[in-house]
């Protein structure tokens, strides 16, 4: 590769909130309330995606999100360029099956090759469900990957896929579920090009010695910032689940994401997968700013990031 085309590490969030993104439609919480106001402390979010790219020009989507038409929509990057038939994003990678990270391949439908990875349960899962086949296979391969092992979706573009404590998908729970299951169900994703390198987890439920690791090593990272607090949900009357329940690790108190990963302050971390009840995302809170203090960055839609 000459200098010229050497490979640069990209990554653009297309959805920086969590499922149901900011504001809900069924929802008037108080973060909901000030999105559907149009307040400017609260900016409206899609669904959880990342894209990265080694070039610039081909994209990889670290999960579909359910919101990806409107994701393109409002993302030059992700638009046609050329005559006819063409899409700058050459593959989709699932970091696990929930409706907001997998219903996006849907989206795809229309007969443009790319290809699809993920674990063998993530594609198991979802070939287990034929509304997927609207992708139709033939054209649209499924590369399944192990953990573990290096691999590269893109020319230029190195991933790992690592598990990281988290549970089925809410749409497969039945009798007793097990939160913090390790395996190829819920993977974080580390992602290197041209030497610079980020790890991208929306979904954690515990903090492992891999993944510490894994950030030691990255030079940004993506991490799971659903709920500010365990029991935000209820205390705001809006579900009875906590948030470990949900396989999210809370934000702030004892065992949060701010204590479990203090230590890695040499890293840019950005938190993603916000969910609209968290008060992080009205600019100015004291959650806001307590995080801010932190060391930590609040992801938003359209939001660059250059390891
Ligand atoms: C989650 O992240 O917990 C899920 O996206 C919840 C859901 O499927 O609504
Ligand atoms: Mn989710
Ligand atoms: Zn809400």
């Amino acid at each position: 590769m000459t200098p010229a085309d050497a490979p640069v590490l990209t990554a653009l969030v297309l959805g920086s909130g969590g499922g149901g993104g900011v504001p809900q439609w069924n929802c008037n919480c108080r973060v909901c309330r000030l999105a559907w106001d149009s307040d400017p402390r609260v900016k409206p979010r899609t669904q959880s995606s990342l894209a990265v790219s080694a070039d610039g020009e081909r994209w990889l989507l670290l999960n579909a999100s359910i919101d990806l038409r409107q994701q393109i929509l409002g993302t030059p990057a992700m638009q046609p360029k050329g005559e006819g038939r063409h899409s700058p994003i050459a593959a989709a990678l699932l970091t696990n099956t929930d409706v907001d990270h997998a219903a996006g391949l849907l989206a795809l439908r229309e007969r443009q090759p790319f290809t699809i990875w993920g674990t063998r349960a993530t594609l198991d899962t979802i070939g287990a469900n034929r509304i997927f086949d609207v992708v139709s296979p033939d054209l649209v391969p499924r590369r399944a990957v192990r953990l573990g092992m290096p691999f590269e979706p893109l020319p230029g573009l190195a991933l790992e896929l690592f598990p990281v404590p988290g549970k089925v998908p809410l749409w497969l729970e039945e009798g007793e579920v097990k939160t913090d299951a390790i395996g190829e169900g819920t993977v974080g994703v580390a992602v290197e090009a041209g030497g610079r390198r980020l790890v991208y987890a929306p979904g954690c439920a515990g903090v492992t010695d891999d993944l510490h690791k894994r950030i030691e090593k990255a030079h940004a990272l993506f991490f799971d910032g659903t709920l500010f607090t365990d029991d935000e949900m209820i205390v705001n009357g809006l579900g009875d689940k906590t948030s470990r329940r949900m396989g999210h690790m809370p934000v702030s108190g004892p065992g949060g994401t701010l204590e479990g990963l203090a230590r890695h302050a040499h890293v840019r971390r950005i938190l993603i997968h916000i969910n609209n009840s968290n008060p992080i995302l009205v600019e100015g809170s004291p959650e806001e700013q307590h995080v801010k203090a932190a060391g930590w960055e609040v992801a938003y839609d359209g939001m660059e990031v250059a390891p």
